[in-house]
C-alpha cells in the first residue's frame, strides 16, 4: 500500500487558477475569495513571475470580458483578455504550462454555459459546440498548452479536438471537465467571474449530486473523444467519485478543489476556527488519497510557500 503523507503533496501536481479581466494595470481582490485577484493581461505577467519562482508549473486561466452579449462574442475574439494573457505569458515564461477554461457563461448576457436563441430557455447545441470550438482555437493560436472545456455540452471534447487538428494545433491538449456537478460550492466563483445564470440553474447540463453512474459515463465519453486529462469537480464532497474514476480509468485524473471549498477554509481560518495550513494539507492529502493525479486549487500559492518553510 502506498502511504500518503505531507510529502505526497508535490507542487508539480497542483494547478493554480487565475482570473483575467479586460483592461490594464488591474489587480483587484475578489471579496468572496480572500487573496485571489483579478488581473489584466499586463499585470498577470508580474504575478506569473512570482508563481514560477515559487515552483508552480501549471495555471488555469478564466476570462472576464469587456462586455457580455447574447452570442458571447468576447469569448472567441483574437484579443480577448485570455488570449492576450496567454500571449504575454508564453512570451515571458515558455515553460509555464498554460491551460485555459473554455466556457461561455462569463461572456453571455444570460449567464448560461451555451448559446440560447432569443425567446428560448434551452441551449442550442450545435451553435454552442461551434462557439466553444472557436474559443478553444483562439486560445490555441495564442499558445495555450491545454484547453479545458467546461460547458458540459455533449460532444464538446470531440468538436474541439477536430477543430484543433483541422487548424494545425495537433499538439494542443484537452483537459475535459468530465464529471462536473451542478454544485452549490461554485458560489464564490460566480461572484469572481460574474457568471451567475440570469434565469434557472445549470441542472440541465451539469450532473445532479446524487449521481455517480452518469459521472463515470461522462468520463468514459471524454476519454473516447480525445481528452488528455479528465476531471472531477468539485473535489471534497465528491471523493468517492474521484476514487471510482481513479480505479476505473487510466487517463490522468484532475480534481477541482473549487471556490466554495477554498472560501470555506479561508474564512474559517480568519475567524480562528482552524489552523489554515494544517487544514489545507489534510484536504490536499485526502484528494490525493482518493486517487487524483492533479489538484486544481486556489491554495496552490500558499502551499508552495508552506512547503518551503518546512
Ligand atoms: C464555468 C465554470 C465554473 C467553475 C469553473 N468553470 C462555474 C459554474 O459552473 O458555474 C467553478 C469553479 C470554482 O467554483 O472554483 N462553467
Amino acid at each position: 500500500m502506498r502511504k500518503y503523507n505531507r510529502a505526497a503533496i508535490d507542487l508539480k501536481d497542483l494547478v493554480y487558477p487565475l482570473f483575467i479581466k479586460d483592461g490594464t494595470g488591474m489587480r483587484e481582490e475578489i471579496p468572496s475569495m480572500p487573496n485571489i485577484y483579478r488581473f489584466s493581461p499586463d499585470t498577470i505577467v508580474r504575478e506569473a513571475r512570482e508563481i514560477v519562482k515559487q515552483g508552480i508549473r501549471t495555471i488555469l486561466l478564466f476570462g472576464l470580458p469587456h462586455k457580455k452579449d447574447r452570442n458571447g462574442s468576447d469569448a472567441y475574439k483574437k484579443d480577448s483578455a485570455v488570449a492576450s494573457a496567454v500571449r504575454n505569458l508564453k512570451r515571458d515564461f515558455p515553460g509555464l504550462i498554460v491551460t485555459t477554461d473554455v466556457c461561455l457563461c462569463a461572456y453571455m448576457s444570460h449567464g448560461h454555459c451555451g448559446v440560447i436563441r432569443p425567446g428560448q430557455k434551452t441551449i442550442a447545441h450545435k451553435a454552442t459546440l461551434e462557439a466553444l470550438s472557436r474559443m478553444a482555437l483562439s486560445h490555441a493560436e495564442a499558445g495555450a498548452d491545454y484547453v479545458a472545456p467546461s460547458a458540459m455540452a455533449k460532444g464538446q471534447v470531440l468538436s474541439i479536438r477536430k477543430a484543433l487538428d483541422a487548424y494545425g494545433f495537433k499538439n494542443t491538449k484537452i483537459m475535459g471537465y468530465s464529471a462536473k456537478y451542478a454544485s452549490n460550492f461554485y458560489g464564490p466563483f460566480r461572484d469572481a467571474a460574474n457568471s451567475s445564470p440570469a434565469f434557472g440553474d445549470r441542472s440541465a447540463y451539469q450532473l445532479g449530486f446524487s449521481d455517480s453512474a452518469q459521472a463515470m459515463k461522462e468520463i468514459a465519453v471524454d476519454i473516447r473523444e480525445g481528452a488528455d486529462i479528465v476531471m472531477v469537480k468539485p473535489a471534497l464532497a465528491y471523493l468517492d467519485i474521484i476514487k471510482e474514476a481513479a480505479s476505473r480509468f487510466r487517463a490522468p485524473l484532475a480534481a477541482y478543489n473549487v471556490s466554495g471549498e477554498y472560501a470555506f477554509i479561508k474564512h474559517g481560518a480568519r475567524l480562528g476556527y482552524w489552523d489554515e495550513r494544517k487544514m489545507v494539507f489534510e484536504i490536499m492529502t485526502s484528494i490525493k488519497r482518493a486517487g487524483a493525479d492533479l489538484i486544481i486549487t486556489y491554495h496552490a500559492k500558499d502551499i508552495a510557500r508552506w512547503l518551503k518553510e518546512q
